[in-house]
Formats: structure tokens, sequence, C-alpha cells
């Protein structure tokens, strides 16, 4: 296996887990988000048109908690932050986070292929801005002869994530693929590492748990404070990354 990749294309796929230290809930593990709420109600439009009230809720109490004193970006996010400053080679970041503790950490080419917590988006024109008041009734949209309820811009199930057109071009086209910190149950995301293989990339897992699914090069188990640090520096000093 090519050991060193200080020239090499490297996208990384980051998700819940790269957050976990920081404070911020996962969805999968014990007592995770979809433990505390069902999905159908929380996470798909259908939810949002029987009750838009409990969807902005959840939202609303989510934007907040990113406010909270105690939730800062980790020593992950800022070794991403630093390969992106660093790297010689091209990064692309895709995260199927919704919070923004990647930008916090001072990454700044980030794909957020389920959408961001900080922003808001019509219904109609499905537009996205940063929006600091929270989800409410009246909170309408401005672009609409009849103004809209605003909505969170987060990709519910059953909707496309974003971006889907670069993503597949920037793994296509990768030299080294790493997946950080996510469950790889849901598609597309799910499916990344192995179109990554398809097309000749080297697969690295890094999860507190082992990895779930067998393709991957290298699983590195453990909490993503310790193990993304230490790629990082073994990929900037063209090391062998294990
Ligand atoms: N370090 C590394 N990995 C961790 C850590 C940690 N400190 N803590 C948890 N993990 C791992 C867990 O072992 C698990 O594999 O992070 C993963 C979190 O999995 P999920 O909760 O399923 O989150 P994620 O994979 O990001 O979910 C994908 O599902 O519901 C949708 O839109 C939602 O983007 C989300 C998508």
């Amino acid at each position: 296996m090519n050991t060193d990749f200080r020239n090499a294309n490297i996208v990384v796929l980051t998700g819940a887990g790269i957050s976990a230290a920081s404070g911020l809930s996962t969805f999968r593990d014990q007592g995770g988000l979809w433990d505390k709420y069902p999905v159908e109600d929380i996470a798909s439009p259908e939810g949002y048109r029987r009750d838009p009230e409990l969807v902005e809720s959840f939202y609303n109490a989510r934007r907040a908690q990113l406010d909270a004193p105690d939730v800062a970006p980790n020593t992950a996010h800022f070794a991403l932050a630093k390969l992106e400053q660093e790297h010689q080679g091209r990064l692309f970041l895709v995260t199927q986070n919704v919070d923004d503790l990647h930008e916090r950490a001072g990454s700044n080419q980030i794909l957020h292929m389920h959408g961001e917590l900080r922003k808001a988006c019509c219904p109609v024109t499905m537009q996205p801005f940063f929006m600091s008041q929270p989800f409410a009734a009246d909170n309408l949209c401005q672009c609409c002869d009849q103004p809209q309820r605003l909505r969170p811009n987060i990709v519910w199930f059953g909707e496309m994530p974003i971006g889907m057109g670069q993503i597949e071009r920037a793994i296509t086209e990768c030299d080294l693929f790493i997946s950080i910190g996510t469950s790889g149950t849901v598609y597309p995301a799910a499916g990344f590492m192995r179109l990554a293989k398809a097309f000749g990339a080297k697969a690295i897992d890094i999860n507190l748990e082992p990895s779930y699914s067998s393709p991957f090069d290298t699983h590195l188990q453990g909490c993503a404070t310790q193990q993304v640090p230490k790629v990082v520096e073994s990929i900037l000093s063209g090391e062998p990354i294990e």
C-alpha cells in the first residue's frame, strides 16, 4: 500500500462521531438522538407537514446547543483544518454533520451534504441563508409573493443530499478516502468508501467502534480526537498511516 500521501488527492467524510467529544449527541449510539425522537416525526418532510412546531422545537434546541459555552471544536476538527492549510495535494471535506464545528476550527472548504443547523430555507425556492432567530410560524421568507414559513435547511429522509455531483467527482479522483465517526448506515454517504475503492483509492475508517464495512484498507479504532491528529501528522510527514 502506498504510504506517502503528501501529494495525494484526499476525500474526508465526517459523521456525528467527530463531534461527539464536543458534546453533541450522535444519532445511533446509546442515548443518541434517534433514541429520543422518532425519525419519521422529526427528520422527514411528512413529519414537518404534520407538526411543524415539533420539528421547529427540535431544531431550535439543537441550534441553541451550538452556542453553549461547552460546545466547541475538538482536536479532530482542528487537525482537519490544519490538513486543509498545509496539505500539498487536494483535500475535499464532505460532512454529514449539520453543526458548524468544522468552520469554527478553521476549515474553509466544507460541503455539508445534509444541510446546516445555522441556516434556514424557503420551502418553495429552497434557497439557504444564515438565520439567527428561531424557527416559528411567523418567521417567513421574503422571496415569495405569498411569504412562506421558513424551514430548517436540513436534508430530511427522502430528500436529495446536497452537492452529490461534486462529491462523486471528488471521490472518483481521490487517492485516499478517510471516513471519520460515521456508522455507515445512511446512503448515499454509506456507499462512498466502495466508490472510492472502485476507482483505486485507499480507504481508512476512524471509529470508536469496529468498522462498519470490511473493505476498508485500514481501521483505526478509537476516539476521533486521538486518531485524527495522528493521521493528519502522518499525511503531512509522508509517514505510513497506522
Ligand atoms: N470518535 C470516533 N467515532 C465515534 C465517536 C468518537 N468519539 N463517538 C461515536 N463514534 C462513532 C460511532 O461508533 C458511530 O459509528 O460515530 C458513529 C455515529 O454514527 P451515527 O450516530 O449513525 O451518526 P452518522 O453516521 O453521522 O449518521 C449519518 O444519519 O440520521 C442521519 O442525517 C443523519 O447525518 C446523519 C446520518
